[in-house]
């Protein structure tokens, strides 16, 4: 049938399965490891700047190890920052590609920009691990790389609200509407708390796990605790109220009571995480063990999994969309080759088809040119398909009568009269 080939479902939630789990391993990876980089390059810069403006050497030095930590290198760029996100939105894109979005260019912009900003800050690392000083040009081109990240991830959270809103694909040709939204500030938001906590969680890994201790003196280290519990702190203020705003603008098909209950989950676990940062700035010989980042860690598969969970519902419901447009398809290339499917069989229009059409030569109950129609349906009886066949080609049956002429029917009149004769039949019977 022409234009069937375009009438593909997408997977249903079920055949997702480990397609699910790796789509939930690749955001862990990439998402942490991209937030850790943007976050350690506007830190890094904000201290740089500060260090030259208040001589204190501290914020200079402070810039330098944040970046030096956070600054990555091209090889764990390319594995953590640049392949899961390719493998993302190939994923994405198998999903999405009946959308009718022009979602190429789309995804191809977010690993353009997000892989630029990556090297950008990349080269402000090296360059200030070079030489200990603000070059404007540098410093510029690490702003720009930000930048860039932050126009990568705020399309990409447009690019999961696709997923969530079917319905309006039909509406746009591009998704570029569809980047201003709530939905969209909610989720690049959440990205934005959640890169904040990370590059606390990071500075405060960096101090008091990696670093030697003679390496640094108190002072400094006392600042680098305020700064990095502070900042894992705002961070994490802000998840709570990003998923809140978030679960307002989705979908009430997507509000299921599972999904309630893994954002309560989150918030306890980011409130035991709070308790155990905070509790490091009144320890005397503070150290970060394995429990907050194991707080943190769970959290974002949490996070993760809800976004998985959203998906999931909203991929049932995008199924539904395109069956819906597959029938209006199929629908209008019926009417087109003049069958006029267009319209629903029902027993109603059969009936009004039975009164102009079949009573001059049938009744129900006594012969007329036809037999009765209470001999001859029952051997129809649940068979709306073959009763049917039989009216659009009739065919010789019954040597005591002349055979029944066609009656040039359309298919869909021809079945509204059948599910009529065998409703009407039972009712009579
Ligand atoms: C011009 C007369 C005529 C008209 C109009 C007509 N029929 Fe018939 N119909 C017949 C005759 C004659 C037979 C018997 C044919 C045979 O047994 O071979 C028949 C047989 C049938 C049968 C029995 C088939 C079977 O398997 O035994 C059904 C059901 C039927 N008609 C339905 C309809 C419906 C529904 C309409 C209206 C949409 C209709 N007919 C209009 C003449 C007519």
């Amino acid at each position: 049938m022409p234009g069937d080939h375009s009438f593909v479902l997408m997977p249903a939630p079920s055949q997702f399965g480990v397609l699910g789990f790796l789509i939930i391993l690749l955001l862990l990876i990439h998402i942490l490891f991209a937030g850790l980089m943007m976050g350690g390059g506007v830190l890094s810069v904000f201290f740089n700047i500060l260090g030259h403006i208040d001589k204190r050497s501290r914020f200079r030095r402070f810039s330098r190890e944040i970046i030096r930590y956070s600054g990555s290198t091209p090889g764990a760029i390319f594995l953590m920052g640049f392949l899961p996100l390719v493998s993302l939105m190939m994923l994405y894109a198998r999903v999405m590609y009946l959308s009718g979005l022009d979602i190429f260019h789309f995804f191809a912009f977010i690993i353009v920009h997000s892989t630029a900003g990556m090297l950008l800050i990349y080269n402000y690392k090296k360059g200030v691990i070079r030489d200990d000083e603000v070059r404007v040009v540098r410093t510029g081109l690490c702003l720009l790389g930000i930048l860039s990240m932050m126009g990568a991830y705020f399309v990409f959270a447009a690019s999961r609200i696709l997923f969530a809103t079917p319905e309006v694909w039909e509406l746009f040709r591009t998704p570029v509407p569809m980047l201003f939204s709530a939905a969209v500030a909610a989720r690049f938001n959440l990205f934005l708390t959640v890169s904040a906590t990370v590059t606390g969680t990071g500075i405060l890994l960096y101090f008091f796990r990696w670093l030697p201790p003679m390496e640094s003196d108190a002072d400094y280290r006392k600042f680098a605790l305020r700064a990095g519990v502070g900042i894992s702190i705002t961070g994490v203020i802000g998840i709570p109220v990003s998923l809140l705003w978030l679960l307002t603008t989705l979908p009430d098909f997507s509000l299921s009571p599972e999904l309630i209950f893994i954002n309560v989950l989150i918030l306890v676990v980011l409130m035991i995480y709070t308790l155990q940062i905070t509790g490091m700035l009144t320890s005397i010989r503070p150290k970060l063990n394995n429990g907050p980042i194991a707080m943190l860690l769970l959290a974002a598969i949490l996070i993760f999994t809800a976004d998985g969970m959203i998906r999931e519902t909203s991929l049932q419901e995008m199924r539904a969309v395109v069956i819906r447009q597959g029938e209006r398809m199929l629908a209008e290339q019926a009417e087109k080759r003049g069958i006029g499917a267009a319209a629903e069989a029902t027993a109603a229009k059969g009936e009004e088809i039975f009164q102009n059409r079949c009573t001059m030569c049938h009744a129900f109950d006594t012969r007329v040119v036809g037999p009765p129609y209470m001999e001859t349906v029952p051997q129809y009886a649940g068979d709306v398909e073959s009763l049917t066949e039989y009216i659009l080609n009739p065919v010789k049956k019954n040597p005591d009568y002349p055979a029944m002429p066609d009656l040039g029917l359309k298919t869909v009149e021809a079945e509204s009269a059948a599910i009529y004769l065998l409703e009407e039949y039972e009712k009579r019977k």
